[in-house]
């Protein structure tokens, strides 16, 4: 710790009152040369603000009090009696005992004197060949690579990972074609962002130039343009997302604490403003947050709180709304993801109907248990969400689809209370049933009986007459729609439980004496 100035000694950093206005404190900004502003509240620390957030929320056009935008600063590593904290633009030091005394520094000075905790990782398996590889091209080329995203969080949370990202410092386009040749793999798309997607056996690669990028309206597509490595983490979405692997030295980049995160299971967004740039990131926090049980932070609460009040949400195109709750359905567990959708008031902010949990619950189990492909999970979702075409249209459904289902739901609604009738024949309510799409179904768990619809897909829906029309022409029937009236009496019949499997034919004769079928 030898070239530590302690905190205390450099004096008090810049701050400003809650209640000061947006020009006011980018004034002070402006004045003080300082990049983040601490924002205090009759002498109570509230947050960092950092210059960045508030430009950008001035650039948007978004008027906001400064609490609404402070962030959290998060702790980073400890030293004996001080702690170095983190944010994106600079880095913290702040004595423990006295948390409001901080000053900030540049990051450059920090990083030389080594006060970044650098994490090693061993590298195994195919993801060192892989690293090997990636130093071999990289030196060829004399470009620097990295792997960056998803593939060092699962590394360092020793889950697999099949989606690899690496990031390099140029000539992008050469090094995919060397990577894609010496893996065997093939390119397989060259993305808008200049990105490569190679795919070798079971893996994907996304290669792409390290970028910063900005967003020139909320819920754009970003500009990008190539940048550092510590801005193309920056703009990722959550910090257990934003760490880089060195495959020379299997050293973790890791500017914005995400090791610490990923080790006290916290979601944290890299700026207050993520979502307002890109509201999708909402829905990818409620797959990180379920998938891997983090919590989310107070800045990334606030984060949600200001894509909620400046309506974002709603800027999404259809396409890529779809796109993020098909997402969703590939999570091990959607239904989780979608309630913590709904407990972060997403869902009633784009749509209608506002289900309770347990319509959720038994909706989504009936749809395992029928086993809904991807395309019915987003009706499913629909159904339950959307009261309008045009909230059906969010996600990319047709009107016609809407008022199709809408008559449907009326038929299945009218025979409600028939379908409740014990007295009717379980056939008669299979025949009926069985005529609608399985997500409506599932959708009408609210006035539907759920044990009743669980048999259906369970049990009663894959019930088949155990014969087939050549099998009734070889016993000497004619052919014509009578044989398919046949088939069904006798399916009636193994539904309402009259026979069983293997008993078809001795019953199909005895019916056929009586005159069978009526
Ligand atoms: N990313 C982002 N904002 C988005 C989409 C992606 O910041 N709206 C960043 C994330 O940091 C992510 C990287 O781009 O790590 C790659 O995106 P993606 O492939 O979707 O994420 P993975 O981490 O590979 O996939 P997953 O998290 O689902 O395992």
């Amino acid at each position: 710790m030898k070239n530590i100035i302690p905190a205390a000694s450099l004096g008090l950093p810049i701050s400003i009152e809650k209640k000061a206005s947006m020009d006011e404190a980018l004034e002070l900004f402006s004045l003080s040369g300082e990049e983040i502003l601490i924002v205090m509240a009759d002498g109570e620390y509230i947050g960092a603000l950092s210059r960045r957030s508030l430009f950008n929320a001035k650039r948007y056009g978004l008027k906001v009090n400064l609490s609404e935008i402070a962030e959290e600063i998060p702790s980073g590593e400890t030293f004996p009696g001080l702690e170095v904290l983190r944010n994106p633009l600079g880095a913290f030091l702040v004595l423990k005992e006295t948390p409001k005394s901080l000053i900030t520094l540049k990051e450059g000075p920090l990083l030389q004197e080594g006060l970044f905790k650098k994490e090693t990782v061993k590298l195994k398996g195919e993801l060192k060949t892989f690293a090997q590889i990636l130093c071999e091209i990289s030196s060829e080329l004399g470009v620097s690579a990295y792997f960056v995203g998803g593939v060092v969080r699962d590394l360092i949370l020793n889950r697999p990972c099949f989606d690899i990202d690496v990031v390099i410092t140029r000539k992008v386009q050469k090094f995919a074609e060397k990577f894609a040749r010496a893996l065997q793999g093939e390119i397989i798309k060259k993305s808008l962002f200049g990105t490569f997607k190679i795919k070798a056996g079971a893996y994907i690669f996304d290669i792409a130039q390290m970028r910063w990028e900005y967003y020139e309206a909320p819920a754009r597509l970003p500009r990008i343009a190539p940048g550092p490595l510590r801005l193309d983490l920056f703009r990722r979405d959550f910090t257990v997302n934003a760490l880089a692997l060195c495959p020379v030295t299997g050293q973790i980049v890791d500017f914005y604490g995400g090791v610490a995160d990923i080790f006290s299971q916290k979601l944290r967004v890299l700026h207050v403003l993520s979502f307002i740039d890109d509201p999708t990131r909402i829905f990818r926090a409620a797959r990180y947050a379920t998938r891997f049980n983090l919590e989310l932070t107070k800045t990334t609460l606030r984060a949600i709180d200001l894509a909620l009040k400046f309506e974002t949400l709603n800027l999404l195109t259809p396409a890529r709304l779809r796109n993020e709750f098909l997402r969703i359905f590939e999570e091990k567990e959607p239904l989780k993801a979608i309630l913590f959708l709904k407990k972060h008031r997403i869902l009633k902010k784009l749509f209608s109907l506002d289900p309770d949990e347990t319509l959720f619950k038994k909706a989504f189990h009936l749809a395992e248990v029928a086993g809904l492909g991807e395309r019915a999970e987003i009706e499913l979702v629909a159904l339950l969400l959307a009261g309008s075409p045009e909230e059906f249209a969010k996600l990319e459904l047709s009107t016609k689809k809407f008022e199709s289902y809408q008559r449907q739901r009326k038929s299945l609604e009218e025979k409600a209370s028939w379908l409740l009738d014990p007295a009717i024949p379980v056939s008669e309510k299979v025949f009926f049933l069985e005529k609608f799409p399985k997500e409506l179904l599932c959708a009408s768990v609210s006035f539907l009986d759920e044990d009743f619809l669980l048999r259906c897909f369970k049990h009663y829906f894959k019930v088949s007459p155990g014969l087939s029309g050549k099998d009734l022409k070889r016993l000497g029937l004619n052919s014509g729609p009578i044989l398919g009236k046949i088939l069904k009496k006798i399916r009636a019949a193994k539904l309402d439980g009259q026979i069983k499997d293997g008993e078809e034919i001795t019953f199909l004769e005895k019916e056929l004496k009586n005159g069978f079928p009526s």
